[in-house]
């Protein structure tokens, strides 16, 4: 093209460009994920006179804007929603170059920048609210009769898994002794899914190019797969979500051979209260029913609404009951340690889901990784682990496949444990056994040495004829006058007992 017109055109170009000067539209940044899909934000702006009012779309998150300041130039925008009785808040920076917005968060000095470009009216907006079902019960699938155990990518992989890691994951849980140890489940967490099809069925991203056969291996290697969604439109990490789609997402699951849901609230925040958390999840635990397929439901939305009273009703295997766990000991045992209440709600098909495992991820030594297996045990907790399988240290295998404490947590009466006493930082736990047996954790969360002593009587078990440290596969000397036990506990560790 000759220079002269290139350089009318830029005019061109530079004079449409600048004569914008109103923020007022529907502006979205995509994203490249690198498999497939695009996250979106969206920015739906008007602006009128000094003030800019309109709503911001990002994720799982659909905020209105509360208050702004300044104009085209440079503004700032505050971006507000419920969620459940709390507030959200989002604070934008931007301004408008040209026919773009630049636009981001700040981080202290630093502004995350992105750049959006100018979307059609109605693109991004929120679907419709669709009202949620009249309450009843969900029959029981009669699975999960013990917790479940298995793997999940989230903890480790987050949004880098793909199914090469997954079949890694089976290929070493059949091969190193978890899966003898009892763990069967492979489970997919968030950033598989890729769009909907023209017919509306949920397809799987680039990470994922086969479900099907995925299902297949990983059923080759005796295991089952576990699979991801929300009853919102977005899923936490803003992947599609199930919305208005759950007979049909249930049924191609189904299809592809899926044994286990993890269902997270996440963008359902924005169209539905806590209060009607039962009805959404009914509708799911409904379609699962309706697929023919059995598939362990397992309820994650942060235990909120006292979900352990109505999770059964729902058709819920298992529910989350605190939100996510890091893999630190302040969280592990900030979790961990708050569970005594629920107890009464955990039975055979039914599991309070204190959140998976982070034993083996690096930020917790071997006493901590124990405590975290041996406080999950007596919880009657899922076990998922939640590590990279592929490259287990020998000490870190051993903890996660230890059978004797595996046993405890598989106990078939299926009572979740409880807090016995707390003097400071010392902890005594029991969980009640098949048989009248019981099951003792001495936990030290202290960082120095101590010693922990349980009287048999506090724990159900009067002068016990048998009594078994666990971890050091031992019988100990029982006191014939029934007296109790002293143990020493390491820093940050437990010493388990099993008595009878
Ligand atoms: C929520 C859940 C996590 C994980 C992520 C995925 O935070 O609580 O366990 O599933 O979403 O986005």
């Amino acid at each position: 093209m000759p220079l002269l017109y290139r350089y009318l055109i830029s005019l061109c170009a530079f004079g449409a460009v600048s004569s914008a000067t109103d923020l007022t539209g529907n502006w979205v940044v995509s994203q490249d994920m690198n498999d497939g899909t695009f996250r979106r934000t969206y920015f739906n702006l008007r602006q009128e006179g000094t003030a800019i009012t309109g709503s911001i779309r990002v994720t799982q998150f659909f905020y209105k804007i509360a208050s702004s300041t300044g104009g085209p130039d440079g503004f700032t925008i505050v971006g507000s929603m419920m969620d459940g009785k709390n507030e959200r808040k989002v604070t934008y920076e931007g301004k408008l170059v040209g026919d773009e917005l630049h636009i981001g968060t700040r981080r202290g000095a630093t502004l995350n920048e992105m750049v959006a470009q100018r979307a059609p009216e109605g693109e991004g907006a929120m679907p419709a609210r669709i009202e949620p079902p009249q309450l009843h019960k969900v029959a029981d699938n009669s699975l999960a009769r013990t917790p479940p155990m298995g793997w999940n990518s989230w903890n480790k992989f987050a949004g880098r898994v793909t199914g090469d890691d997954v079949r890694g994951m089976a290929d070493a849980m059949a091969s190193n002794g978890m899966k003898a140890a009892g763990y069967v489940y492979i489970n997919i967490d968030d950033t598989w899914e890729g769009e909907r099809d023209a017919q509306g069925n949920i397809t799987s991203n680039k990470k994922f190019p086969d479900m099907k056969a995925l299902a297949d291996y990983v059923h080759s290697k005796g295991l089952k797969l576990g699979i991801y969604s929300s009853p919102g439109p977005n899923t936490c990490a803003g992947y599609e979500g199930t919305y208005a789609h759950e007979e049909q997402d249930a049924r191609t699951w189904a299809a592809w051979g899926i044994d286990y849901l993890k269902y997270d609230w996440c963008g359902a925040r924005n169209l539905y209260t806590d209060d009607e958390m039962q009805a959404v999840y009914q509708k799911m635990g409904d379609a699962l029913r309706a697929a023919g397929r059995p598939i362990v439901f397992s309820l994650c939305q942060y235990g909120r609404a006292d979900v352990w009273k109505w999770g059964p009703d729902v058709g819920g295997n298992l529910w989350r009951t605190t939100g996510d766990i890091r893999d630190a000991w302040d969280s592990m045992t900030r979790i961990g340690f708050e569970q005594s209440d629920l107890a009464p709600y955990a039975r055979p098909g039914h599991w309070n889901d204190p959140d998976m495992l982070e034993i083996g991820n690096g930020g917790m030594n071997e006493n901590e990784y124990r405590t975290h297996m041996s406080l999950w045990s007596i919880l009657a907790a899922p076990l998922l682990a939640g590590n990279d399988l592929r490259s287990v240290p020998p000490a870190i295998l051993e903890i996660l496949t230890f059978r004797e404490v595996i046993a405890v947590r598989q106990d078939r009466d299926g009572k979740q444990g409880s807090r016995v006493s707390k003097n400071g930082d010392l902890e005594v736990w029991s969980r009640p056994l098949a048989g009248g047996a019981v099951a003792v954790g001495l936990f030290n969360r202290s960082a120095a040495e101590a010693s922990i002593s349980v009287q048999w009587a506090d724990v159900g078990v009067r002068k016990p004829s048998h009594v078994r440290d666990l971890w050091l596969h031992k019988d100990l000397a029982v006191a014939p006058d029934g007296a109790g036990f002293l143990a020493t506990v390491p820093p940050h560790g437990v010493v388990m007992l099993r008595a009878e």
